[in-house]
């Protein structure tokens, strides 16, 4: 093919430098905290003072007193709805009667500057009867536990929260006739998003009108929650999102609190309201990643073929429920592994308590279930006496397997496969699984006594392989739309329903956007999400913005641009037969004219060139008189991934992504200190749309997957986070990280744009187990919890868990 042919490879497939990245390394970016706001007020909270309490009395005369303060708020006074709450309506905007967590929310304080609402917040006196609390999902689940939701509105049956479920095959049958059972308890922990930005909002109020502008992941959600709030139409809310920093799950439902907040503060006071969080407040209030207790048998035949899996997990919710169904369903899909499996039964539990709340965090549930199964599948190796590759690769899923809950894989190609051959070979399993052997034994046998401090070390590899449900599923509605129109100038503006939190959503929108149009990436404009602007596209999560709203986008520009194109065939003198009809994704119609056409830049400038004749057009001339013959210059992309069968039924996810990892430690044995050495990280992204930027989420996803497995632990003394800070609450450093080789494996979708799936979350979920399984391999023991921190691997060393 010509080699100005840009349709093929130029913009996809290609590694390009972020479109925002100058912005952002210059410091020019523009987050909610940068807005110039004419007049504001600052909004302060004042937090509960209990994990468990009755409200008797809110006093707040003497804050009210102080000059420059504009308003106190609290349940009292809101105007619509007290709910927050995304799937349950468990969570109030403020606390009403009740206090179920130190997150809860007592009453706002506004004031002219940060500093008085502050003192404001500090004054409001609230009188409290402490009720008895409950802090472990255990012990609540307990018949005479105190009750965090007594009256069972949400569907709760006392402090259980929800109860998921399945059974496939005759699982009691299937262990009777293992050769080989590994049961175990696993306790994954807490996990801190620990973004760059703490949450903040702000609001500016006209009449019954109501904009946000804020750091948030889920416009929708915001402005759901808004309206409900404040009793408005959501026509009336418009939420607008600004430079996000980080998110990593954290503002998902999060942003609703926050927003709803302001809102309510300035919808009463008809002025700007500005709410950002404290570092110390963001750590003490915001959802965390669910704490697990996964009790995992699994069973396998003497070859390694594995028969039958049975997996418990009991996980903490906090108060409110968030989108812990979410998780919860993504815990029970995933448990047991990315292999075949067929009886399998897993029985999940999430539990209120009046800790901390979790909910959405890179990966959903996914990376504890896969920390626990992947332990399992290295203890189960071991019993064998087999390598864990080699167990792996005998019951890996392949194409048309059925997952361990029955989903028929006939649209995943053998991403799996690829990548555990790919990051084995590359990382030198067999040889490093040998050496280290031979290193520790040698250690062993050493007399302790003269071995040097710091160098009583061991050497461990282990992997990790998962599965990843790309997108929602049959959780929540599925779609997004976009809108592409081309300026006169022949630059191309993007609105879509998704959201630039840090991760290159815009520079793969904008890649995408350039394909299909025809021009150079630096001509595609991305807008900031706008509710009011495109149709509710759902949340940005569940690494869903490349496949659903990117295909959204591709088929936008695809639209926008067909007028061009078609006055383009006209001039080259053929006789295409277009028809009035727009087609969905306009694939085949795309196919007929590229027979002819093809868009290319030369010099610099976008063309569009007769590929018989050679002949060639400026696409900004074609464009201009598209405009002056009054031609539709704009397209609208609507996607929806394919959930839905034709029998009716619903697959659990449209599509998997894979993964394997493999990490290499060094474990000092007298301190119990993990140093990670290296990852090796392949990920089936179906197609690379830009592989430096999909690099960049592996190595990303892999440190703060690394941080949950050996350094993030959430302190909590009945309820109150100790550690609300980075001085204490550690998260990894560029010191920490390990040297990263990220392995792009491409098994193209038939969905997503150009065959791309989700990796913001595979790049992480399956690190953790990759790590403990290495940490395992040298001490000789298993690390069942996280994080592997010295203290606790020192424990396991020396029988003290
Ligand atoms: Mo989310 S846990 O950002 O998909």
């Amino acid at each position: 093919m010509d080699s100005e042919d840009m349709r093929e490879n130029q913009v996809i497939g290609k590694s390009h430098l972020r479109v925002d990245g100058w912005e952002k390394v210059l410091g020019r970016g523009i987050y909610t905290k940068d807005l110039g706001i004419y007049d504001p007020l600052y909004c302060s909270l004042k937090q509960s003072e209990h994990a468990h309490a009755e409200i008797i009395e809110i006093d707040t005369t003497e804050a009210r007193a102080i000059k420059g303060v504009v308003g106190i708020f609290t349940a009292d006074d809101i105007t619509g709805i007290n709910n927050v709450g995304v799937i349950n309506l468990d969570q109030p905007v403020m606390a009403d009667d009740r206090v179920r967590h130190y997150g809860d929310v007592v009453a706002i304080a506004v004031a002219e500057t940060k500093e008085l609402a502050d003192q404001a917040a500090n004054m409001i006196k609230v009188n409290y009867k402490p009720l008895p609390g409950v802090f472990d999902p255990v012990e609540a689940l307990k018949k005479d536990s105190p009750l965090v939701h007594p009256d069972g509105k949400y569907g709760n049956k006392g402090n259980l929260m929800s109860l998921m479920e399945y059974q496939r095959g005759d699982f009691q049958k299937a262990f009777e006739e293992a050769d080989v059972i590994i049961e175990n308890v696993y306790r994954p922990g807490y996990q801190e998003h620990a973004f760059i930005e703490t949450e903040g909002c702000i609001a500016l109020s006209h009449g019954e009108k109501i904009t946000i502008y804020g750091s948030l992941q889920c416009p929708f959600y915001v402005r759901d929650a808004v309206a409900n709030a404040l009793g408005l139409k959501r026509s009336n809310v418009r939420v607008i999102q600004v430079g996000v920093g980080g998110a990593f799950g954290g503002k998902e439902d999060v942003p609703s609190e926050v927003a709803t907040r302001a809102a309510l503060a300035s919808y009463l006071t008809g002025r700007p309201v500005i709410n950002i969080r404290t570092r110390e407040e963001s750590i003490s209030i915001h959802t965390k990643r669910h704490p697990m207790v996964i009790r995992h048998k699994i069973g396998a035949k003497k070859d390694g073929t594995l028969v039958a899996a049975d997996v418990d997990i009991i996980s903490d919710q906090g108060a409110y429920c968030s989108v812990g169904k979410y998780v919860q369903k993504r815990a029970v899909v995933h448990a047991c592994g990315p292999y075949v499996i067929p009886n399998s039964r897993v029985i999940s539990r999430f539990v209120y308590t009046n800790n901390i709340l979790t909910g959405a965090f890179r990966g959903f549930g996914t990376p504890q279930v896969a920390m626990a199964v992947e332990e399992q599948m290295d203890e189960l190796a071991n019993a064998l006496d087999m390598d864990p590759l080699t167990l792996r690769t005998k019951n890996m899923l392949r194409k048309n397997d059925l997952t361990p809950k029955g989903q028929l894989l006939d649209n995943c190609g053998d991403g799996l496969e690829n990548c555990i051959l790919s990051a084995s070979k590359k990382s030198e399993w067999k040889l490093k699984r040998h050496d280290f052997n031979r290193f520790n034994e040698k250690m062993n046998k050493k007399d302790q006594s003269e071995i040097k401090p710091g160098e009583n070390i061991r050497k461990g590899i282990g992997m990790s392989t998962i599965m990843y449900g790309v997108a929602l599923g049959d959780s929540a509605p599925d779609m997004a739309t976009a809108t592409c129109q081309i300026a006169e100038d022949g630059s191309v503006i993007i609105t879509t329903g998704g959201v630039e939190m840090g991760q290159g959503a815009k520079t793969v929108l904008s890649q995408i956007a350039a394909q299909e149009v025809g021009v150079p990436l630096h001509y595609v404009n991305i807008l900031d999400a706008d509710t009011s602007i495109v149709q509710n596209s759902g949340p940005s999560v569940a690494s869903r913005v490349t496949p659903v709203i990117g295909e959204a986008t591709r088929r936008a520009a695809y639209k926008a641009v067909r007028q061009v194109r078609k006055l383009a065939m006209e001039k080259f003198g053929y006789d295409y037969d277009y028809g009035e009809e727009e087609f969905e994704d306009g694939e085949n119609e795309e196919m007929d004219v590229k027979k002819h056409i093809y868009p290319a830049v030369i010099d610099g400038e976008p063309h569009i060139v007769d590929r018989a004749s050679g002949k060639k057009l400026r696409f900004k001339d074609l464009v201009q008189e598209c405009y002056f013959n009054t031609l539709k210059l704009i397209g609208l992309g609507y996607s929806r991934p394919p959930t839905l069968l034709e029998d009716g039924s619903y697959r659990d996810y449209y599509t998997y992504s894979f993964a394997c990892h493999i990490a290499e430690v060094e474990v000092d044995m007298d301190t119990g200190v993990v140093d990670v050495k290296k990852i090796t990280a392949a990920n089936d992204v179906g197609r690379a749309l830009n592989p430096m930027s999909v690099e960049g989420q592996i190595e990303g996803g892999a440190v703060q997957g690394m941080g949950y497995a050996i350094m993030e632990g959430l302190v909590q003394d009945n309820g109150k986070i100790l550690n609300p800070s980075f001085t204490d609450y550690l998260i990894p450093t560029a010191l920490d990280a390990p040297e990263l080789i990220p392995l792009i494996i491409e098994e193209r979708d038939d969905f997503g744009p150009y065959g791309a799936k989700g990796i913001g979350e595979p790049s992480l979920i399956p690190t953790p187990g990759a790590v403990l399984n290495a940490v395992g391999h040298a001490i000789g023991k298993p690390i069942r919890m996280t994080p592997a921190s010295p203290e606790n691997v020192w424990k396991v060393i020396n029988d003290r868990i």
